[in-house]
């Protein structure tokens, strides 16, 4: 677990947060910076992964679940938000709508889900490199390979099509971000249950 910064790409999210409850799940938390940085903003935080967090305390009230995003453990509407940050974009694309639809469908109406992915113009983190396996999904070069051989990067268009059924658009932008010492170029989309 990781000691989260004074600043965050959440905390222009935290009014909606706060809106929708305190609830939140941290899908593919990897070392919990955003987890961590939620439970020191008060939010009562489960954050999951398929590989244990390191062994430092959380800052926080945390709950850590071992689970995979293909196959997540939670029962529908159980939480007020979820937030899933560069974890559901190493999938292919079928299982990648069912991810995305079912992380959705922990959120409760009225609830929110927010999403990091890989953006289509992301050159120093594999897009366009090595085998295409299928439009915008690649097995990336071993030097380019973190957490996943398979790498999706999607386009405006992949990011409007993922948003699950009976959710709204609230924010959907292109951010440029840092890495592994590299620029990375990101999607940042927010959207509602109805
Ligand atoms: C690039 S890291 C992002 C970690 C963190 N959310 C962040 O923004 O710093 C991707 C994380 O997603 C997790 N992940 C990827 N696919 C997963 C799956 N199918 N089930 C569970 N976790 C998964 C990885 O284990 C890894 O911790």
């Amino acid at each position: 677990m990781t000691t989260p910064g004074p600043e965050s790409w959440l905390r222009p999210f935290l009014p909606r947060f706060r809106e929708a409850g305190p609830r939140v799940l941290d899908a593919g938390c990897g070392p919990g910076v955003d987890a961590a940085f939620l439970a020191a903003e008060g939010f009562d935080v489960t954050a999951c992964d398929r590989h244990c967090p390191p062994s430092a305390p959380w800052t926080g009230p945390v709950a850590y679940v071992f689970a995979d995003l293909c196959a997540l453990p939670f029962r529908p509407a159980s939480f007020d938000a979820v937030v899933a940050s560069l974890s559901l974009h190493y999938l292919p694309w079928s299982a990648t709508l069912a991810a995305f639809r079912d992380s959705g469908e922990l959120v409760r109406p009225g609830g929110c889900f927010l999403f990091r992915v890989n953006a289509s113009d992301d050159v120093h983190h594999g897009a366009g490199q090595g085998e295409q396996l299928e439009p915008g999904f690649f097995r990336v070069p071993t030097a380019m390979v973190s957490h996943s051989q398979t790498k999706r990067f999607f386009t405006e268009a992949d990011v409007r099509a993922v948003i699950p059924t009976g959710f709204r658009l609230e924010h959907l932008a292109h951010r440029a971000i840092r890495r592994y010492q590299q620029p990375k170029q990101v999607w940042e989309c927010l959207v509602t249950r109805d």
